[in-house]
């Protein structure tokens, strides 16, 4: 049975590596849909990866929000080679409560890995005006800076609406996605199913763009929910490393 179980996994994995041509994917056993466990399951596999790809020259690791990257954090052991790490999000305000803001993960997961952090503190709210302002603030600008020259960035991946709710979006922009079929959210920015992009949210850090030049992205998602918001997402994103679990798995591989 254990044989089988394992044959399987490594099945899904080769199999979603080469349909979604990245480097590399790890499927855990179960569904986090159901089994909360399975989220740090996710967790513990990518605090692996990050230890295997960790270099101490170029040493910024750049973390988003979710519970998925929360769930990394929690798993981060101290006194590992990650302890030389700086953490910084990778994005200003997207609109989440605290515990799942990429600021407070930032410093949870320095915290337990014994390692540095910087934040990054900006209003979920930005207008044009106070964006271009902001940016040019010489502590911004500085902190811009690190997270922009990241080695490694760990992500999350959403499912459009869910998203929108959680951040408790204008009437408008709920609007906008349903009309727009919007599917995924990664990095604030939200995707249709050909992983085009209909919506940006208005926040410093890192853009979809700066992250063509960063050498390690890894993605942090599973639950069969999210199998049409992964499916989506790698369409055209720039992640070349998928952590996931069986539940979406299984859902993109009965749909290719
Ligand atoms: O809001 C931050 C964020 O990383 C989003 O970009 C992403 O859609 C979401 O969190 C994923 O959250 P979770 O891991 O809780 O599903």
């Amino acid at each position: 049975e254990v044989m089988k179980e394992t044959f399987n996994i490594s099945m899904m994995e080769k199999k979603l590596k080469s349909h979604f041509n990245l480097q590399d994917v790890v499927v855990v056993p179960g569904d986090s849909d159901e089994y909360p466990w399975v989220k740090k399951e996710m967790g513990r596999a990518c605090v692996s990866l990050m230890k295997k790809k960790f270099s101490t020259e170029e040493n910024i690791i750049a973390v988003t929000g979710g519970t998925s990257i929360s769930a990394v954090a929690e798993m981060m052991a101290p006194n590992t080679e990650l302890e030389k790490a700086l953490f910084v999000p990778a994005r200003g305000g997207l609109g989440e409560q605290v515990e799942n803001q990429a600021n407070t993960i930032c410093a949870e997961m320095a915290r337990k890995a014994s390692g540095k952090y910087r934040l990054l503190h900006v209003p979920d709210q930005l207008s044009k005006e106070s964006y271009s302002s902001l940016v040019e603030e010489p502590s911004v600008r500085e902190i811009l800076g690190l997270i922009r020259s990241a080695a490694m960035v760990v992500h999350g991946i959403g499912e459009a609406r869910t998203m929108a709710t959680r951040r408790q979006s204008s009437q408008e922009l709920v609007d906008k996605l349903r009309d727009k079929n919007a599917v995924a959210e990664a990095f604030g920015y939200y995707f249709d199913q050909s992983g085009d992009i209909i919506h940006k949210v208005l926040t410093i850090g890192l853009q979809l763009e700066d992250l063509a030049t960063i050498p390690y992205v890894v993605a942090v998602a599973g639950g069969s929910s999210k199998g049409h918001a992964i499916q989506a997402y790698m369409k055209q994103g720039p992640s070349e490393v998928l952590v996931t679990d069986e539940g979406a798995a299984k859902a993109i591989l009965s749909e290719i």
